[in-house]
């Protein structure tokens, strides 16, 4: 396969060069300066199926740059300097799949010329400058075939209503932004959603029925670090039986509400929190043990126990028989 690899990295170019064999499938021009990328940049590159044009120091594509490219799948767009995409830029690549777009392009929204791009279904837009998704409907209709979309470390705060609705979208991360409360009004209308990341957002507080909507399709669900010092009963009954992942990882949380509502859960991760290793956990641990969780978690308090991990400390050894006997007849 080098054979069909042409590279052009890093050669100081100013402009794309051509002449590369017609069965050329990945071409690579990382790390030139070529500014403007005119129309009709790639002529007779009908084969290329990668397109590599990071940190080329692009801020202009004009209408109908790539025209011809009829096998381009993935493109490699990230850490240039784009401050929006003409509408017309992305036209005549009916198989592009994959788009990165992330890494300081200073663009505040999200490019509405991806509704011409009838195939894009993963979308990368990390390490921009986003701080508004919106109007309503912003997916289904700019990119309607959209899976996967992910916006870490950017500036969001608010998401309009419906803005994320998308029939297809599984995999949605918003972790390392700027968010208050959990998007749920703008995701009520997202059946094939499995895998939420809300890492490193201050949230602090997650309603009763912020997941309600989500729950028939939400398996992987991500709160590390979001400054949260309580999970109520109520969430995690808006979550169900279909979650199998749950990190809260580097929170606040003292003690831990009763998980039997998770049902379906296989890992759960309650790492640097300051828990409580007391007789009023112990039920919880033992609910742990007898569904057979994979529990990453270590005691917080009290002082003799803490470092100590939550499924072997031996900080529960004094609590009362009567505890003991009570929590064996717990519900499972
Ligand atoms: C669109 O993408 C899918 C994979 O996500 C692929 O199976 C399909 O063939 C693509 N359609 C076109 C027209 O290339
Ligand atoms: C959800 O995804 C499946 C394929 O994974 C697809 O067949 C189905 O149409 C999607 N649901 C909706 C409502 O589009
Ligand atoms: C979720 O977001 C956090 C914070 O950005 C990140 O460290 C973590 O890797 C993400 N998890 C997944 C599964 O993407």
């Amino acid at each position: 396969t080098e054979a069909h690899h042409a590279s052009c990295e890093s050669r100081g170019l100013n402009k794309v060069s051509w002449g590369f064999p017609p069965r050329t499938q990945v071409l690579n021009f990382h790390g030139n300066n070529l500014h403007v990328i005119p129309a009709r940049s790639f002529p007779g590159c009908c084969q290329v199926v990668s397109l590599y044009l990071g940190f080329c120091k692009i801020y202009k594509i004009q209408a109908w740059a790539f025209r011809g490219m009829r096998s381009l799948k993935y493109l490699h767009l990230s850490d240039n300097d784009l401050t929006s995409l003409e509408p017309e830029a992305l036209v005549g690549l009916p198989k592009l799949n994959n788009l990165h777009l992330e890494g300081r392009e200073p663009t505040d929204t999200i490019p509405q010329s991806l509704s011409l791009v009838p195939n894009l279904s993963v979308l990368h837009l990390e390490q921009n400058a986003i701080s508004r998704l919106q109007p309503a409907g912003l997916l289904s209709s700019a990119a309607p075939a959209l899976t996967n979309l992910y916006l870490r470390s950017n500036a969001i705060s608010g998401i309009a209503k419906a803005a994320l609705n998308s029939p297809n979208i599984e995999t949605l991360h918003l972790d390392s932004n700027r968010l208050t409360r959990v998007p749920s009004d703008a995701l009520t209308d997202t059946p094939n959603l499995t895998e939420l990341n809300l890492s490193q957002n201050p949230v602090q507080w997650v309603g009763p029925e912020t997941f309600q909507e989500m729950s028939h399709s939400l398996q992987r669900l991500y709160m590390n670090r979001m400054g949260m010092a309580e999970m109520s009963k109520e969430v995690l009954l808006s979550l169900g039986p279909r979650l199998k992942v749950l990190t809260v990882r580097g929170n606040q949380l003292k003690t831990l509400p009763d998980l039997s509502p998770l049902s379906g859960l296989e890992l759960i991760d309650l790492r640097d929190n300051p828990l409580i290793c007391d007789c009023d956990l112990l039920p919880r641990r033992r609910w742990m043990e007898r569904v057979k969780l994979d529990v990453l978690g270590t005691c917080g308090h009290p002082v003799e126990v803490k470092g100590q991990k939550l499924m072997h400390t031996n900080g529960f050894a004094t609590c009362p028989e009567n505890n003991l006997r009570r929590t064996e007849t717990d519900p499972v």
